[in-house]
């Protein structure tokens, strides 16, 4: 791509633009960002091994414009190289997209601190750790399905020192039928990654059809079988990091379609990125908005019983 030329989509680059409603300056830079493969942004959460008041050895930037930043969570400043630390060898901090932790801000919505909570889909830990940055760990499980996986993510959630923490290894649909209840789930859930590309991580495929549709209903598998876990009054928090519509919006209106007592939850701290295509309250970044590669979040809430 040369600079100032325009430039010209491909189906299915046109087709994503289009089912998103974006205007020409959106899918300009949505398109631009995937060809060029540099809107990644990192961030770093604070771990339960990092002491109240502690300040990362490296410059921040200025975190002003993310009003929806967690407390425990800092931008490293450009040319900063987080990993380069002995604090980051030491797991005071866990590195992670911006865009994630973004999705991670959600949780802000919570009326109160979940007692068991649940990483469905948690390799490599990034989920559970920023949770820790938000939350006292009382009884979390991190759950990963893929035993290849689970190894990281051992590595990770012992070095960030994250307490009251079990890993596990079920499916999601062996979860559904545990009989367990959780007042807390996190859906970080498998999908096509379109955002990688933005990432500058080499994805092919995942703009096509029958890629976005397989995750499609993978997402909707697992997010059925969450909801049988999920407490009365528990929140499930679904994420990922694509931006194809199926994916994101559609899976979550399917869901609210099928579950009954179910209700998508109002997000005041992610209120200026509400998505224009449900009717409910979901939420979804884009490159353009400059913290991170992207993604789609939505809160669910089971009602309370009456008791
Ligand atoms: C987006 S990644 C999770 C990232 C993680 N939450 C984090 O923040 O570090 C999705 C995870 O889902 C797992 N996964 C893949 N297929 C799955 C399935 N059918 N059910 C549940 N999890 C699955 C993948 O192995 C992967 O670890």
């Amino acid at each position: 791509m040369l600079a100032g030329q325009p430039i010209v989509p491909t189906k299915a680059e046109w087709r994503l633009c289009e089912s998103l409603h974006l205007c020409e300056e959106e899918s300009e830079s949505l398109l631009v960002a995937m060809r060029r493969g540099n809107a990644a942004r990192q961030a770093v959460v604070f771990s339960p091994r990092a002491p109240q008041g502690y300040e990362p050895p490296f410059a921040c930037a200025e975190s002003s414009h993310f009003s929806w930043l967690p407390a425990r969570v800092r931008i490293p400043a450009e040319g900063e190289s987080p990993t380069q630390h002995a604090d980051y060898a030491a797991g005071m901090y866990y590195v992670l997209d911006l865009s994630s932790c973004w999705e991670g801000a959600a949780l802000s919505a919570l009326a109160e601190a979940p007692i068991r909570s649940l990483d469905m889909c948690a390799a490599p830990g990034g989920k559970s750790v920023l949770l820790a940055a938000q939350f006292e760990l009382r009884d979390h499980i991190a759950n990963e399905v893929h035993a290849a996986r689970r190894g990281i993510l051992r590595q990770n959630i012992e070095l960030c020192g994250l307490p009251n923490t079990r890993i596990t290894g079920l499916r999601p649909d062996q979860w559904g039928k545990s009989g367990d209840l959780f007042e807390l789930i996190l859906v970080d859930a498998p999908c096509s990654g379109q955002s990688l590309l933005c990432k500058g991580i080499k994805n092919p495929g995942c703009l096509g059809k029958a890629v976005v549709q397989g995750n499609a209903k993978r997402q909707r598998g697992i997010l059925l079988s969450a909801l049988h876990c999920l407490a009365p009054g528990g929140y499930l928090l679904y994420s990922t990091c694509t931006y194809s519509l199926e994916e994101d919006e559609r899976a979550v209106a399917y869901i609210l379609r099928r579950a009954s007592g179910v209700s998508a939850c109002d997000v005041p701290a992610l209120a200026a990125y509400r998505s224009k295509l449900a009717e409910f309250p979901a939420y979804r970044l884009l490159p353009h908005h400059g913290a991170g590669a992207g993604g789609f979040c939505c809160l669910l809430q089971r009602k309370k019983t009456n008791s």
